[in-house]
């Protein structure tokens, strides 16, 4: 009887290229797919002699492991992971372990968690980013669980796992829905990341009147100093692409109408019910949700000229700027969403070690950048500021980008230009700069028409004001 050590459910493309990475790290695999004709594919199409076996049912795939039983599913996340859950119980064992590698809810992770745990069962909600590429050659993984669940699988994700300068970028994320809570904050980030990226080649092109090669070079030129990152050198690949048909840049005769699977949503979600300020997060989700509506875009733009301000000439000191805009939009998101991960820990009891997190989001992932170095290096010092900004070395980085952030928000205006990651990041950090906010006079108002009460700031107590003259 063959002894696979682990089984992987689910043969989509992430499925597939993770069974590949865990064989060629030497890990036997058994493989299970609802529609067979998809493991058949792979089975002849991809393995090529790596320790890999199919099963025709789950029942099979059960038989096939090792003791206790390892599963990872790769399935499409929401109702199909419980339906493969249900379908998978009879034959599991008290002590096997369950990990969803999908992009699942956090709050559906801990529920099946439970569930589970009710029967004996452990389960991890398992984060896993870096594409199809990063399934092969080595992600970075976000577990989250029981330390013992986590313990059953540690050996085998570290293997497969991207590998940086600072060790296997795999940890343990912490209790519960942390690993599934910290891939959604990734994406999130993620989603701010490319709503930055995309606002500078906004600007370069509509502003500055770049051609598609320009803004690529000056994309793989960032790409070479602070802004080193997975995602800067990808805009740079992208742009520089010419359609094999027209012999133009691809990426102009792209839709702009961007997709969304729903993790940067949940994150905004939960931002606001936990009460955590991450509006450049949240205002790159609305970025692509508006770019949905083009018919009435296109029906508003032409009623509703703006006077071309385009530079006719280079002007460097324009892009020097955009690239000091830039990396406050990409710090100012890091800032959001470790507070988020803070306050989601506190309120979740996570036990969420964000050093780790940066950690492991060094190499594999998308979100992958040398400002990480440097975040993971301030958070250590102290791992309790929630949001970096208490940190003088974080604010620094802020403070000396701010105005070059203003004079491109300034232009961009000018031009007509949308920036609502860049000018969100910038307003977050003037915000949480402001030691007295004009919030007193929405506490007057609330007080005024709802006798809200209010608090002040030279005695103690809760205050009424019969508001009316005379
Ligand atoms: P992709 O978008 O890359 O196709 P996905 O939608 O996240 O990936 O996952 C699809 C995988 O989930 C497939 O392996 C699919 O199985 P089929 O090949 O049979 O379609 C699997 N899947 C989806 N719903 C499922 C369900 N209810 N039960 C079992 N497997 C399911």
């Amino acid at each position: 009887m063959n002894r696979c050590e682990i089984g992987i459910i689910g043969l989509a493309v992430m499925g597939q290229n993770l069974a590949l990475n865990f064989a060629r790290h030497g890990i036997s695999v058994c493989v299970y797919n609802r529609t067979r004709e998809r493991t058949e594919a792979f089975m002849r199409e991809r393995v090529r002699g790596e320790p890999i076996t199919p099963a025709d049912s789950l029942e099979e795939l059960a038989r096939c492991l090792t003791r206790p039983r390892r599963i990872l599913l790769m399935v499409q996340a929401g109702l199909a992971v419980d339906q493969v859950i249900e379908a998978l119980l009879p034959f599991l064992e008290p002590g096997d372990l369950v990990m969803d590698g999908g992009n699942s809810h956090y709050a559906d992770t801990e529920r099946r968690m439970e569930a589970l745990a009710a029967r004996g069962i452990r389960f991890l909600g398992v984060g896993i980013s870096g594409g199809e590429k990063g399934a092969l050659l080595g992600p970075s993984i976000m577990p989250g669980g029981t330390p013992e669940a986590y313990a059953l699988a540690e050996e085998f994700l570290l293997r497969i796992a991207a590998q940086s300068e600072e060790g296997p970028c795999c940890a343990y994320m912490g209790r519960g829905g942390a690993g599934h809570f910290v891939k959604m904050v990734h994406n999130a980030i993620e989603y701010a990341f490319m709503q930055g990226i995309a606002e500078a080649y906004d600007f370069m092109k509509n502003a500055l009147g770049m051609p598609a090669d320009a803004i690529a070079e000056t994309f793989a030129r960032w790409n070479e100093g602070t802004l080193n990152a997975y995602l800067v050198e990808l805009a740079a690949r992208v742009l520089r692409y010419r359609d094999p048909e027209t012999g133009e840049p691809l990426v102009e005769r792209i839709l702009d109408q961007a997709e969304q699977k729903g993790t940067g949503r949940w994150a905004a979600q939960a931002a606001l019910e936990l009460g955590v300020p991450t509006p450049t997060l949240t205002a790159a989700v609305i970025a692509r949700t508006l770019s949905h509506f083009k018919a009435d875009r296109e029906r508003i733009a032409a009623g509703f000229p703006w006077p071309d301000r385009r530079s006719e000439a280079a002007d460097p000191s324009a892009v020097t700027d955009l690239e000091a805009a830039l990396n406050l939009t990409v710090l100012s998101a890091f800032s959001q969403g470790l507070w988020l991960l803070h306050e989601a820990s506190r309120a979740y009891r996570y036990g969420t070690d964000r050093t780790e997190v940066l950690r492991v989001w060094r190499a594999g992932c998308i979100i992958r950048a040398r400002w990480l170095i440097f975040l993971r290096e301030i958070l250590r010092e102290d791992p309790e500021d929630p949001h970096l900004l208490f940190h003088p070395r974080f604010r620094q980085e802020l403070q000396g980008r701010l105005p070059a952030a203003g004079r491109v928000l300034a232009r961009a205006f000018e031009a007509g230009i949308p920036m609502p990651a860049l000018r969100t990041a910038v307003d977050y950090v003037l915000s949480m700069r402001r030691a007295r906010l004009p919030a007193n006079l929405i506490q007057a108002q609330r007080d005024a028409f709802g006798a809200h009460t209010y608090q002040r700031i030279d005695r103690p107590g809760t205050f009424h004001t019969e508001w009316e003259e005379g």
